[in-house]
């Protein structure tokens, strides 16, 4: 009894059996095929799908290989939430310097994340420089952002809009949302007063799947999804569309 019990597989690992196990039917593999073609033996197959143990990169690039499908589809979900919930004490709160051009620029206090809920990223900042002209302006990330002041202040917010920058001044309890892909800094200019804002990026309506089939596609044919004015063969073709 105390042996079965023993045997029991840890939920993690149980995970990655599953999907090995689940890949496999639907290729109607047996263990015996995916062994001569892998090259891991048929008795580390049957110990991965009852998830007693963790499959490794390399078994699991096989594995993928063997069921036609891309590493991802065999590794599970991470879940970390505890009681449903996910908590990040400010104590534990991840806090790192972020320099642009020789300068300390902001102080980041990452904020509480979940893989269960990956396309909310907060983090909190403090902003140390005190003159526009210092201040780098990132290129604007995927995510859209929302943006509110926190303490201190007045907040600097420059952002690039056609072509120039333009400045908006905010104060403690003041939002904003900043579109994906605009490029923006921030600044105190009060510098005994410097300003500390909370910044939660969020995702846009192209998220996961549809973020991963776009970035397959590449850049160079993303342009013929919002607008492909040439027909499917060049002009000179004589033949029709099939
Ligand atoms: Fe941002």
């Amino acid at each position: 009894m105390s042996q079965l019990q023993t045997s029991v597989p840890t939920a993690a690992f149980k995970n990655y059996g599953s999907l090995i196990h689940a890949w496999r039917n639907e290729v109607k593999h047996s263990l015996e095929t995916v062994s001569r073609d892998t090259g891991i033996s048929s008795e580390r197959l049957s110990f991965l799908e009852r998830g007693e143990g963790q499959p490794t990169w390399g078994e699991l690039e096989l594995l993928a290989r063997q069921f036609s499908v891309s590493v991802r589809d065999l590794l599970p979900l991470e879940n970390d939430l505890d009681r449903g919930m996910k908590f990040l004490r400010g104590r534990s709160a991840r806090r790192f310097d972020q320099e642009r051009a020789g300068r300390l620029q902001y102080t980041y206090w990452e904020r509480v994340m979940t893989p269960v809920l990956p396309n909310i990223k907060p983090v909190e900042l403090l902003l140390h420089l005190h003159r526009r002209e210092e201040v780098v302006l990132n290129r604007g990330h995927f995510f859209h952002q929302y943006t509110q002041v926190l303490d201190g202040g007045p907040v600097a917010y420059l952002w690039e809009w056609e072509g120039k920058v333009w400045e908006e001044v905010f104060e403690k309890g003041d939002s904003w949302l900043i579109p994906g892909f605009v490029p923006h800094g921030f600044y105190s200019p009060d510098a005994k007063n410097p300003g500390r804002i909370l910044a939660i990026t969020f995702a846009q309506h192209l998220t996961g799947d549809a973020r991963q089939e776009l970035a397959l596609l590449g850049g160079r044919n993303l342009s013929r999804i919002v607008s492909d004015e040439q027909d499917y063969y060049p002009k000179s073709s004589e033949e029709a569309c099939p």
